[in-house]
């Protein structure tokens, strides 16, 4: 069975691209048979690598048509420095004008299709990581239904972490009846994102902890790992590299892109030994 994460944030601007991309480069390196989905309609996720081969088709097939072959474009693995032993695969995203967004709204199932059609790729791969759009909308919920655990990045702001309570739990209480559709809503993860270092990230966490906090519910994860903000980030994404490649150790307290995503693999996939 393949796991799926869906990256979700209702806030755009959070970093579920450079996450998507740098985890799933990563998981791969670590020999695993990976799967990116570019649910946002700017389709970033999409010219993120290089392509070795171009799927035909893209999500739209994917989900209208169950089409689950010609839909699989594969990224140049050893084009990003990954060896071309590494199996990262990649379905476009093709819905610049909401088509699928409003084909999704008016079909009955349109919801909780794409998470049947991923499961025809249980046998294929071992992670499947879904990429969302920043804004509350029909594909972001059909990409929400889909995952076995939803990660969400939060900036430290404390306007983001009301957004978060607000907005992503929001989300997933909204989305909670399509339990009885087959579909229901899986835990969430909170990643303190583009942390730095004069931030007390255990005060925040705690703050947000408590401020999402509602006794029906219990409380929610906060992941221990935080993904710290450096420009390695950036300067990998323009390289069209992982950045674990391209910052595998780093002086100093501040932990490098490759310790993160070891860190951040370790947490979410523990079964990995990372
Ligand atoms: N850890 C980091 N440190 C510093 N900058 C980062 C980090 N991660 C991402 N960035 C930068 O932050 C910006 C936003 O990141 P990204 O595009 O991944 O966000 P997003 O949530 O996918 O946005 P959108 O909602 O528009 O899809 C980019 O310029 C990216 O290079
Ligand atoms: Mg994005």
């Amino acid at each position: 069975m393949a796991i799926k994460l869906c990256i979700c944030s209702t806030k755009g601007g959070v970093g579920k691209t450079t996450l998507t991309a740098n985890l799933g480069a990563y998981l791969a390196n670590l020999g695993q048979r990976v799967l990116l989905v570019d649910a946002d309609v700017q389709p970033t996720l999409s010219s993120y690598f290089p392509l070795a081969l171009t799927g035909e088709k893209g999500l739209t097939s994917l989900i209208v048509e169950g089409e689950t072959g010609s839909t699989v474009s594969t990224i140049e693995s050893d084009a990003i420095d990954l060896g071309n032993s590494c199996s990262l695969d990649l379905i476009l995203s093709d819905d610049p004008d909401g088509a699928l967004q409003n084909w999704i709204l008016h079909t009955s199932d349109g919801r909780v299709r794409l998470r049947y059609i991923l499961s025809e790729y249980d046998d294929i791969y071992d992670v499947v990581l879904i990429d969302t759009q920043g804004a509350v909308g029909p594909l972001q919920d059909a990409a929400v239904l889909s995952a076995d655990l939803l990660v969400s990045p939060i900036p430290p702001e404390i306007l983001s972490a009301r957004e978060f309570a607000r907005g992503t739990l929001g989300m997933i209480d909204r989305l909670k009846p399509m339990a009885a559709l087959g579909a229901p809503v899986a835990p969430l993860r909170g990643l303190l994102y583009r942390m730095d270092r004069t931030l007390d990230a255990r005060a925040i966490a705690q703050e947000l902890r408590q401020e999402t906090y509602q006794p029906s519910k219990g409380k929610i994860t906060i992941l221990e790992t935080r993904v710290p903000a450096t420009v390695a980030y950036r300067e990998a994404a323009t390289r069209q590299i992982p950045v674990h490649r391209w910052e595998p150790r780093r002086n100093g307290p501040t932990p490098s892109g490759a310790e993160t995503m070891r860190a951040l693999t370790r947490e979410l996939l523990p079964h990995l030994d990372a």
